[in-house]
Parts: C-alpha cells; structure tokens; sequence
C-alpha cells in the first residue's frame, strides 16, 4: 500500500486483497442483513445483485481505470483527466464528493466498528454464555447506554485505523488482507453450517430468496442500489485511491469481477448466518442496525467452543472493518498530502482525530440522552448521515462517474486503459454509458415524482 502518491501495490494480488478488504467489511456484515430484514427479504436481495453485477461492477472498472489515469487523490485525478481531454474543469467535483463523503462515512462507520471490537470482548469474556433473546438484547442496550464506553471503543477503533494509515500499511495492510480475509470467509461458512443445523435454515432460505415484489418501494430499490455502492466501496474515492496505487500490468476487468464476487459472497453468507437465528428465535427481522448484535451473540452462546468462536468472528470482523475503514481515510488523506506536501504521518493522524471527533455525535445518537433526540425526518445523527452519503451522494456520484467515463473521457482513452477483450469492452462500454445513468436517474425520479 502507498506510503507516499506515487507508490504501487507490491502485486496484482496485494492489489486485489487491498480491494476485497475495503470492499468486504461492516457493509456485508453488519449493514447488508438488516436492510434485507427491514427491506423484506428475497425482492430486496434480488434487486440489489441486479444492481452489484449491472451497475456496481460497470462503475467499480471505471474508478479503478480513472484512479490509475490520474495517479493522484480522487480530486486531483479527476481535474488531472478532464484537463487532459479538455472537459468542463467542474468534472473534479465527483472527486471533492468523495473526499466529503468518505469523510462522513468513516465518522459513523468507525462507531459500529467500536461496537464490534466491544463484543469481541464481551465474547471473550463469556457474556454471551447461554444468553437469550431477552439477554442479547439487554447486553446491546448496555453498550448503547454506556456512552463513554462506546465512545471508547469508537477511539479505540480510529486508533487502529489511524496507525496502519500513519504508518504506511506496506507490508501491514497486505498481510492482514491476505491472511485473515480468508480466515473470516471460512469462519462464516462455519457459522452458516451451525445456524443451518441448529436454527430455521428453512425460514431464512425462504426469506432471502424467494421475492415477495410486493414488499418493494421505490425507497427500497433506492436503498438497495446506494447498498450495492456502499458494499463495493464506490463513488466516494476509496476505489479511484486504489486505483491510483495500481501498475499498468493488472487487469482491471479480472480484477473486479474477482472483487465484486467475493464481496457478495460475503454479503450473502451473513444473510444465511443471520437470518435462521432470526426465525428460530422470533427476534425482530426490521429492528436495523442492531441485528446482528442482537442474534449472534444467541448462537456463540450456545455452541460448543461458542466463547471461542465468537471471539474469533468478532475479532475478524473488527480486521474486515479496520481495512474498510483505512480505504475510507485514505481519499482525504491522499488530497491533502498532495495539497500540502506535508508528511503522510501527520496528516493522517490529524484527519484520524477529526472525524473520531466528528464520530462523537453518531454514537451519542444511539444512546439514551439529548443527541439522540436529535431527529430530521425521524432519521437521529447516524441515520443522517447514513441516509445522506448511502442514498444520495453514492448513488448522484456513481451516475456521473459513469457519464464521464461513457459521454466525456474519449472512447480511446477508455480502450487503452482498459485493455480488454473487444466483446468485454463493448458490455461494459453499453453498461456505463446507458444502463448505470438511467437507472441510476429512474430509480431518483420514481422517488421523487411517483
Ligand atoms: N465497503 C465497505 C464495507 O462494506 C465500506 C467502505 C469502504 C465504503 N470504503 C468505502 C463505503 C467507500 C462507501 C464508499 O464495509
């Protein structure tokens, strides 16, 4: 990983670890299970792997390839190419959204990645032996309540992030990646065997897929499309970073199909771990970010061994967290060490300490006390900002990523970065410049006017 602007990932592999760790993280884990819960299940699953293969994927091969033009931060790069192909210099807004919108999603993100690392204590120290519904319940309250304890493991998380980020992640961030990311993938298959042999496999399966159209509104389509971004890390700069530390010799087009792949896998092994725990104990399948918080926690304290392998998925959660979380502090951090020239180390731990002060709010909306009354459209602090990065600057900034990529940077430009087969160019070339703008655009006017 880069540890000044011009640096490149050791391999194509380091590459693609890289990526499958800022791609793979809460969004899967924590994020993807409880908006299929609250979005009704199979329709909204469906949809949204229509939206990761036909317009995540498009998008994901176009920042990567716009990312490895520029060779700078998401903003630089974006003013870099509109120059070279003599386009409107307004262009480099797609990269200042993503500088801002990284920078507001890493200040919830590392909240929920505070409450992970807190229960992979509570599973290390036996809290969830023999816990029930009611227990799992009341030991989530606990946290939330405890806000200095929150706010705590909030710090402790950024800490993390802002040392791998400071130090320069070279060899750190590719041996976690290359390690442990496959450790987590094998450790939920575990996890989907147990919930498979001792909870409603049946029920979840029949949640999941088997669609139910009349469940989906147009305010579920969208919250399925801003997931597809959200789960593939698009539109906000950490993908175009990755891109910029990428050698000419990696195949875009591979490399994100391998991406896209993984993290749906991911995504849907948590759906499959989760939800028969959901339907063996009638917990609550709409109750939000609370989840898996609420149904794990049953399961690890059941299973023979469970304070072990609660301890374990916790703490390989926290790791697929910390490598999402690293990919959101880079976009900012990559601007200003451009911007400035000053010392990556500083400027990582100055952003670091902002948006864990920024973060602050987000986790006292989810406690018990002022902030938390605190609501726009009944939407508290967290939810926000969730709402405003996930459904509207991902979906805004992906639709004209695409149309840059599609209308403005010339055909040629496009072939020569790319270099894929002809008949591949020419799918994706369809896809971003027709199917990901009006879908994008037809899922925002259905809201708006219907
Ligand atoms: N994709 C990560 C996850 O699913 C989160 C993430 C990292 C992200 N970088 C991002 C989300 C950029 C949106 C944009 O946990």
């Amino acid at each position: 990983m880069a540890s000044s602007s011009n640096a490149q990932w050791s391999s194509r592999w380091a590459f693609i670890m890289a990526a499958v760790g800022s791609a793979v993280g809460l969004g899967n884990i924590w994020k993807f299970p409880y908006e299929a819960g609250q979005g009704g299940g199979g329709a909204f699953v469906l949809v949204y792997l229509l939206f990761v293969f036909a317009i995540g994927m498009p998008v994901l091969i176009a920042e990567l390839s716009l990312g490895r033009r520029g060779q700078l931060s998401p903003i630089g790069s974006m003013r870099k190419i509109a120059e070279a192909e003599r386009k409107n210099s307004m262009w480099q807004l797609i990269g200042w959204s993503g500088v801002i919108g990284s920078f507001i999603v890493l200040s919830f993100y590392s909240v929920i990645g505070g409450w992970t690392i807190s229960y992979m204590v509570d599973a290390a120290t036996g809290a969830f032996t023999n816990i029930d519904k009611e227990g799992a319940g009341a030991l989530f309250g606990s946290l939330l309540a405890n806000e200095w304890l929150a706010i705590f493991w909030h710090a402790v998380f950024m800490g993390i992030t802002i040392f791998i980020v400071a130090r320069g992640v070279e060899g750190g961030l590719e041996k976690a990646v290359t390690v442990l990311m496959p450790a987590l993938f094998v450790l939920l298959i575990v996890l989907v065997i147990y919930s498979a042999i001792t909870a409603d496999f049946g029920a979840a399966l029949s949640f999941l897929f088997t669609p139910d159209f009349s469940k989906l509104t147009f305010d579920t389509v969208l919250q399925a499309l801003g997931q597809s971004f959200f789960s593939l890390s698009l539109a906000l700069g950490s993908i175009m970073t990755y891109g910029a530390y990428l050698t000419r010799d990696v195949n875009i087009g591979k490399s994100a199909a391998i991406i896209a792949s993984a993290d749906t896998g991911v995504a849907v092994l948590a759906g499959l771990a989760i939800f028969p725990i959901v339907f063996a104990y009638g917990l609550d399948l709409g109750q939000g970010p609370g989840l898996i918080f609420a149904t794990l926690p049953i399961a690890f304290g059941q299973m023979p061994g469970g304070a072990i392998v609660g301890t374990l998925f916790f703490g390989l959660l926290v790791v697929a967290a910390v490598t999402s979380a690293i990919s959101l502090l880079e976009p900012s951090v990559s601007y200003l060490e451009e911007k400035t020239g000053k010392d990556r180390r500083k400027i990582a731990i100055i952003m670091g300490i902002v948006i864990f002060i920024v973060g602050i709010a987000s986790s006292l909306s989810q406690g018990d006390n002022w902030v938390s009354t605190l609501k726009i459209g009944g939407y508290d602090i967290l939810g926000i900002k969730d709402f405003l990065t996930n459904n509207i600057m991902m979906p805004i900034g992906g639709m004209f990523t695409a149309l840059f990529v599609g209308w403005f940077v010339s055909r040629k430009s496009m072939m020569d970065e790319l270099a894929m087969e002809d008949s591949s160019f020419r799918v994706w070339y369809f896809l971003v410049r027709f199917v990901c703008p009006v879908a994008i655009a037809a899922v925002f006017i259905s809201i708006m006017f219907l």
